[in-house]
């Protein structure tokens, strides 16, 4: 099980990767619209200089010569970078991915809703598949189970694709999707930042330095 961070944003980078969790980070032409006034390719350098891993950036075209394009330049950038190629009706992301992979561009099929969009994904030789956990509620399918059917087919098939489970709006939904099987999720900061916080355990934690501070007081000195 690994976490990627689901942001564009430097600040929110900076102050999770020394968390010594994150394994990599994924971004969007939204996620990229929050980040007013930068030019592109400098704060893509900005995010390769601060994550290890694999960092997704999404292929702004729905043609296969244009996703193409874009691929074989972002890759050029650094060997970090996993292009991401849309899930189009009409097959083309499909055969910009097995384009791809026969040059060695490591791809991540995104917007995926179903269990046979993960399917073609794999079997055009993606190196990851991006399932919209929210965003398949939204439409009112059951988004567990498009996470189980797919990790079961990609295991029985011995696919080497990684599932990201993607769209993840409360930390309730990270145990959701690990326990049904992503092999990666992807988590947004506003979200991230929750997971460390228990009610209980910050009153336990008084408690213990509370009777810390008795212990040290009634301590015997040498
Ligand atoms: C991840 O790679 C996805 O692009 C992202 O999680 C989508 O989230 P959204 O459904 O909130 O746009």
């Amino acid at each position: 099980m690994e976490i990627f961070l689901d942001t564009a944003n430097l600040d929110e980078i900076k102050e999770i990767v020394p968390w010594g969790i994150m394994n990599g980070l994924t971004t969007n032409q939204k996620i990229f619209s929050k980040e007013k006034g930068v030019n592109f390719r400098e704060h893509v350098s900005e995010i390769l200089s601060l994550v290890d891993g694999p960092i997704s950036i999404e292929a702004p075209a729905n043609d296969v010569d244009g996703i193409v394009k874009a691929a074989r330049e972002y890759s050029s950038w650094n060997e970090k970078i996993v292009v991401k190629v849309p899930m189009l009706a009409n097959g083309d992301g499909l055969r910009a991915v097995s384009i791809l992979k026969e040059e060695g561009i490591k791809t991540n099929v995104t917007v995926l809703m179903s269990t046979n969009q993960v399917l073609l994904s794999a079997l055009a030789g993606a190196t990851y598949a991006s399932i919209f956990f929210n965003r398949v509620r939204d439409y009112g399918d059951d988004a567990e189970r498009v996470l189980r059917e797919s990790r079961t087919i990609l295991d029985r098939g011995n696919f080497e694709t990684k599932i990201i489970a993607g769209s993840i709006r409360k930390p309730e939904d990270v145990v959701e999707v690990a326990t049904a099987g992503a092999h990666i999720i992807t988590i947004p900061y506003k979200i991230l930042v929750q997971m460390p916080y228990h009610q209980k355990t910050v009153e336990t934690l008084e408690e213990f330095d509370k009777a810390w501070v008795e212990f040290k007081k009634g301590e015997r000195r040498n």
